[in-house]
């Protein structure tokens, strides 16, 4: 048992404590992996990004064929009920299919979705800098769909954590796409290069924060593909998430990037993007 046992989640319309928070094993997230979720980061009790990740769960939705389960009014309220304090923390929210009476690949024509969601801390960041490895993209071609099937990121990611390191970067046809639950920035001739969005990688929120802020300060930047030698020569490479932001990576395959330290755009932006996130814990 620990802490977190007793927080409470949101479960199918209820708020109950997490240990007490039960689906049924014919639930076809379980059975199948058949739903889609997001992490939604919460500073100064204020989500970031809050639109931009309901347009993204109402996209993944609608690209496994299901209806928004609740109103942008519905989730806001289950979320305020589920932050508590100030502090960082995330909201992670999942929809799945709902409970079938039989085990059939085929969706049932009349079934309710499982909704969930609960908020945990943000654990404090490390900013030396992480160690990546590059591995082939095993994924499905669906991946700009945030599936809770991840079963292949899971893998992706424990072979980085076998050779001690944090993240895989993922390559498809000679380019780097992206991490296994990261997206990827690389430096390339002064200019800051992310993969355009297409079904091979997770629109990421903090992606098109990164790019924006980016450009709101006159940081040159590109979307296209980025090939695996460009990658291998980065100066910087830095692969983002919600709950993870902006991590450098110091170490590719073995090989030092740039100084083998976070470099001076990474810390610019670094920067720029706590600037950012200070904005939402002020009081307004
Ligand atoms: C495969 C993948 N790509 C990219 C991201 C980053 O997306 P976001 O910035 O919205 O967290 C994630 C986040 O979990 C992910 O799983």
């Amino acid at each position: 048992m620990t802490a977190l046992d007793d927080s409470i989640v949101y479960l199918n319309g209820e708020f109950v404590p997490l240990n007490e928070a039960k689906i049924s094993v014919m639930d076809r997230g379980f059975l199948f992996g058949d739903g889609v979720y997001e992490v939604i980061p919460v500073y100064g009790g204020r989500p970031l990004r809050l639109d931009e990740h309901m347009t993204r769960l109402e996209n993944s939705l609608r690209g496994i064929r299901m209806e928004p389960p609740l109103s942008t009014g519905e989730w806001a309220a289950v979320f305020s009920r589920l932050i508590q304090g100030s502090h960082d923390q995330s909201i992670y929210l999942q929809v799945t299919r709902g409970v079938a009476p039989k085990r059939d690949h085929a969706i049932p024509p009349e079934i309710e979705p499982t909704v969930f969601a609960m908020c945990t801390p943000i654990a404090p960041l490390p900013i030396e800098g992480i160690k990546a490895i590059t591995v082939d993209d095993i994924r499905w071609q669906w991946c700009h769909i945030k599936a809770i099937t991840l079963l292949a990121n899971v893998l992706l990611r424990q072979a980085a954590v076998d050779r001690g390191c944090t993240e895989s970067i993922l390559i498809r046809d000679a380019s780097a796409v992206e991490g296994a639950a990261s997206n990827l920035f690389v430096l390339v001739d002064g200019v800051l290069i992310t993969p355009p969005k297409s079904n091979e990688l997770l629109p990421g929120i903090t992606r098109d924060l990164v790019l924006e802020i980016a450009l709101q300060n006159g940081i040159a930047v590109q979307e296209r593909k980025i090939t695996l030698s460009e990658l291998k020569a980065g100066p910087e490479v830095w692969l983002t998430s919600s709950t993870r932001e902006i991590m450098p990576v110091i170490e590719l395959d073995g090989a030092q990037v740039g100084e083998g330290v976070p470099g001076p755009l990474w810390q610019r932006m670094q920067a720029l993007y706590q600037d950012y996130k200070e904005i939402l814990r002020r009081p307004s």
